[in-house]
């Protein structure tokens, strides 16, 4: 799979991308990201991305020709999925979502900045809108970045166990059981006996009462999707 990802400021993303599970994959060739410096399309000696915004107003708004010029010539190579502009505004991302983009081919993702992109780009140039939650990052590299881990470690062959991103939490609408590792006593705090029986049976069962307990209690909405 291919991340294309567009911003000012390709240094930020730089850093999430260049170690642990997503240095991994991408050393393995499970995926590619690609990032692209929208100055570098722009289309004056300034090498200005955006203008003041029609009707006046604090705040400047980002400018359609060097996004669009960006897009175009990254369309111009292969197909894409989806463009998705990274923004508050949109559809607030989850795990079924991630699950789905993970079966994607070719996504570029737009990070916008300021008071935001001019309305044309989201009318005409992208096919989607995410947010990663209610609350106004200053830009949206962090949520690409967000978006863009928790789509690479499903990708097969990532996760060096297999199994795991399918034990994550909200795969099925519940939150992860409790873990413990050594020492089995801490103090006087003591790893629950069910766990050291050697019973896997049992231990599979308990682990998934603990999860429906966890999710009534932290989080009864995900509960109530649950138990339909
Ligand atoms: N850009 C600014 N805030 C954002 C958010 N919450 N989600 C996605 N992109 C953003």
């Amino acid at each position: 799979m291919r991340i294309d990802i567009i911003t000012v400021l390709p240094e930020l993303l730089q850093g999430p991308f260049s170690a642990s599970i997503l240095k991994r994959a991408q050393d393995k060739g499970l995926a590619e990201v690609h990032l692209h410096n929208l100055r570098d399309y722009s289309v004056n000696k300034q090498k200005s991305v955006d203008d003041y915004a029609y009707g006046g107003g604090a705040g400047m708004v980002m400018c359609i020709e060097p996004i669009d010029n960006c897009i175009t010539s990254l369309k111009a190579e292969r197909e894409y999925d989806e463009v998705i502009y990274m923004s508050p505004d949109g559809e607030q991302l989850n795990q079924s979502i991630s699950n789905r983009l993970s079966l994607k081919k070719n996504l570029i993702l737009l990070c916008g900045h300021y008071k935001g992109v001019d309305e044309r780009v989201r009318q005409h140039l992208i096919t989607r809108e995410i947010s990663i939650g209610d609350y106004v990052l200053s830009g949206g590299e962090l949520a690409a970045a967000v978006v863009t881990d928790s789509i690479i470690r499903l990708l097969p062959g990532v996760l060096n166990d297999e199994t795991s991103a399918l034990t994550d939490s909200f795969q099925d609408n519940l939150i992860a059981p409790p873990v413990y590792t050594r020492p089995a006593a801490y103090k006087d705090w003591t790893v629950p006996a069910i766990l050291r029986s050697g019973d896997l049976k049992s231990i599979e069962k308990w682990r998934h009462d603990e999860s429906i307990e966890r999710t009534k209690e932290r989080r009864p909405e995900l509960h109530k999707k649950y138990s339909k």
